[in-house]
């Protein structure tokens, strides 16, 4: 069941076992469909959908297969039978002249097989072995009925049940990607395009923000931010709304007197509908043969997580619009194309618990512990619930089921609790208000959401974190130093901070649980290599807040040695590439801390060095001392790239234009800092220029 694609829905759920009784079978149908009915119903009349989709999805193949085996018990009014549901009775009600159909689904490499086989033995002419498919994104939104007459825009409607539609003409008009009027060549006196309407993954995470700050009730993902959009009686909200329409068929057809006929491959025609004006998914493809819709799936499943909307599978359809004719539909769905669906993304689990973890600085972070759960392709069984406020939006309880979702290497998140299936006797969680492993007070700063243990290196969970990431393989690259050996060297006493790494002997490690001497020689053998570094990794490794390696090596270039930036001060600071203030405040804040400076002072008499970075200011950089500002835009580099080049041939880039000024870059669009810069009589050069500038000097670069 295909319509079903995102549904998250709620439920008790029956699992329903092989049963050779046939009336325990029948009782078991009934059930099912009671609650697939109560399911839709939900999904569609109330726009409240409280299960996930992978959930009713099983729900609905329990019962097709129990059909199967059982075809007298089929009903007319059984959810197989049948594509949506009621639509809404405050939007008039539209008949769909062609029905709008729904899919079957593969959900395996054997499936598409099987389906492609069908095909093929049910070509009359064939001679065929490698039918031609289209192969486009299963696009997450919902399906949508456009009316064209004289190439105008007259009615759009929702699919409904399939048969019958509501008239959201109105919101459509909203949508941006929806042409009010056909343009181009050869439009037809009537036609009828479908497609899907969706909100992309920017957008949803936008409106999301937005109803939180507002103490709104958010949206469980983008398909039903889509669907709660359009099903607006106010055109006005669903203009506010970022939604998109992407077409991908057509229905209704009636060629104008003279009108050129239609394409007869499918992709063909939805180029033509491109030409008209539609947006159409830039990922279509026509392929051949199993195989490389294979290839087809491996690719998209691979890109998923990096498109900027929801998917949740592939839709392969016949090319060939005369073997679609040939090859017709049952009831719902035709035969001439399938559903492919990826693994789901949401899953039902258990709250075992909830463990507060303290990370390096300090942020106390709910964890949430899973009875494991296989969803996005992998076991999950932890997931971070970020702060308290997260917990409070979710009201979530230990004990309580979830809706896990797992999306592409994203970590796992809880997307909803269902309230429904909440045990008695369940607490609201409190957070606490000392820190779970040093007992030092918790405290919130003004405007941040993260609370923090107040304990610094006192708590034993920061020390063990700086330690770790400290030894990192992008910090010092310790060897053999991974997160068990950090715990159980503090938990041990061996060591209390990074620089006590460095006075470890051999005997004290040896002694160590499952360490033996020759581990223990290796570990310090690594630890004395660490001694040779770059300021680079040192500087990152310090565990500055917000240092992350990039801005560790601006850092290192700019400044060439540690002093400069021990001593340097904000204002310094966010002139370089990627400091910003908030940064530039960490920075002189850690150095401010005795605790920090003699840490590195420490660390240097145990012998860490590093070659000196060529620092970017020196008297001999070609550009000391002289202020530039960029203006207007540029079209072979980028702003960065600019800043950073500017910065290491020893120039300052601000962003306003004064007296002190040396030269202005300014590229097309430049405003009104170039008339300044022209009053001030300051030299202005253009891109080109720069870039013989930077030629010039490419030594140095
Ligand atoms: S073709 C007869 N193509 O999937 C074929 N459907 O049940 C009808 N969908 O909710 C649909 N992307 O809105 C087709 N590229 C695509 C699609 C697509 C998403 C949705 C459709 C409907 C469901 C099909």
């Amino acid at each position: 069941m295909s319509d079903s694609t995102s549904r998250a829905r709620k439920a008790a759920m029956i699992e329903p076992e092989a049963s050779s009784d046939t009336t325990k079978a029948q009782s078991i149908i009934q059930s099912l469909r009671e609650q697939l009915h109560h399911h839709n119903y939900l999904y569609y009349a109330l726009d409240d959908p409280q299960l996930p989709d992978v959930e009713y999805d099983r729900l609905l193949r329990q019962l097709q297969e129990l059909e199967v085996t059982y075809p007298a018990f089929i009903t007319t009014d059984s959810p197989t039978q049948r594509v949506g549901s009621v639509p809404l009775s405050a939007f008039s009600q539209v008949r769909h002249e062609i029905p709008m159909l729904s899919l079957d689904n593969a959900f395996s490499h054997q499936e598409f097989a099987d389906f492609n086989k069908r095909v093929i033995e049910r070509i009359k002419s064939a001679s065929e072995t490698d039918i031609e498919f289209a192969c486009e994104p299963k696009l997450d939104g919902i399906a949508v009925s456009l009316l064209y007459e004289d190439g105008l825009l007259v009615l759009g409607a929702t699919r409904g049940d399939g048969a019958t539609g509501e008239d959201i003409t109105q919101n459509c008009r909203t949508i941006r990607s929806i042409p009010l009027r056909l343009s181009g060549e050869g439009i037809p006196k009537r036609l009828e395009v479908r497609g899907e309407i969706y909100m992309p993954k920017a957008a949803f995470e936008k409106l999301n923000k937005l109803a939180m700050s507002k103490d709104e009730k958010q949206f469980v993902n983008p398909r039903n931010a889509a669907a709660g959009s359009l099903r607006q009686l106010d055109s006005l909200i669903t203009a506010s709304r970022d939604l998109e329409m992407c077409a991908y068929s057509i229905g209704v057809v009636k060629l104008a007197l003279n009108g050129r006929a239609l394409p007869s491959r499918h992709t063909d025609i939805l180029y033509t509908l491109s030409e008209w004006g539609f947006r159409i998914n830039r990922e279509m493809k026509a392929v051949s043969g199993v195989n490389e819709c294979n290839q087809y799936y491996e690719y998209l499943a691979d890109k998923r997580s990096q498109l900027p909307y929801e998917i949740d599978g592939i839709v392969y359809k016949v090319n060939d619009l005369e073997l679609q004719q040939q090859l017709g539909f049952v009831s719902r769905a035709p035969r001439w194309a399938i559903a492919r669906k990826f693994p789901a993304q949401e899953e039902l689990t258990q709250l075992l618990g909830i463990e507060f973890q303290v990370g390096r600085t300090g942020a106390v972070t709910p964890v949430a512990r899973l009875k494991p759960v296989f969803v996005g392709g992998v076991t999950v069984s932890n997931a971070t619930l970020h702060n308290e406020d997260e917990v409070q939006r979710l009201g979530v309880r230990v004990g309580d089921t979830v809706i896990i979702r797992r999306a592409g290497d994203v970590i796992p998140q809880i997307v909803s609790v269902v309230t429904s299936r909440r045990p008695p006797g369940t607490k609201a969680l409190v957070f606490p208000v000392r820190c779970p492993v040093c007992e030092s007070p918790i405290v919130q700063v003004e405007g941040e959401a993260i609370k923090r243990c107040s304990g610094g290196l006192i708590c034993g969970a920061q020390v063990k974190q700086a330690i770790k990431h400290y030894a990192s393989r992008k910090a010092m690259d310790i060897d053999g130093l991974g997160d068990k050996l950090v715990e159980l060297l503090v938990d041990e006493k061996r060591i209390e901070s990074v620089s006590d790494l460095y006075r470890l002997e051999l005997e004290s490690v040896a002694a160590l649980e499952r360490m033996g001497k020759k581990s223990a020689e290796n570990l310090l053998a690594a630890i004395e290599y660490s001694k040779q570094t770059t300021l680079a990794r040192f500087i990152y490794a310090l565990g500055i807040r917000q240092v992350g390696e990039t801005t560790a090596r601006n850092l290192a270039k700019h400044f060439g040695d540690i002093d400069g930036l021990m001593n340097s001060a904000t204002d310094v600071l966010v002139e370089i590439n990627d400091v910003g203030p908030i940064v530039a405040g960490f920075i002189v804040d850690f150095f401010q801390s005795e605790g920090s400076r003699l840490l590195v002072q420490k660390l240097r008499e145990h012998g860490l060095t590093w070659p000196r970075e060529r620092p970017i200011i020196t008297e001999h950089a070609p550009l000391a001392n002289k202020i530039y500002v960029l203006t207007g835009s540029l079209e072979e580099l980028t702003r960065d790239e600019v800043k950073e080049k500017l910065q290491i041939l020893g120039a300052t880039v601000t962003g306003s234009v004064s007296k002190k000024t040396d030269c202005i870059v300014a590229g097309p669009g430049a405003g009104s800092k170039l008339a300044k810069a022209e009053q001030l009589e300051i030299p202005v050069i253009d891109e080109q220029q720069l870039l013989a500038l930077f030629d010039a000097y490419r030594n140095f670069l």
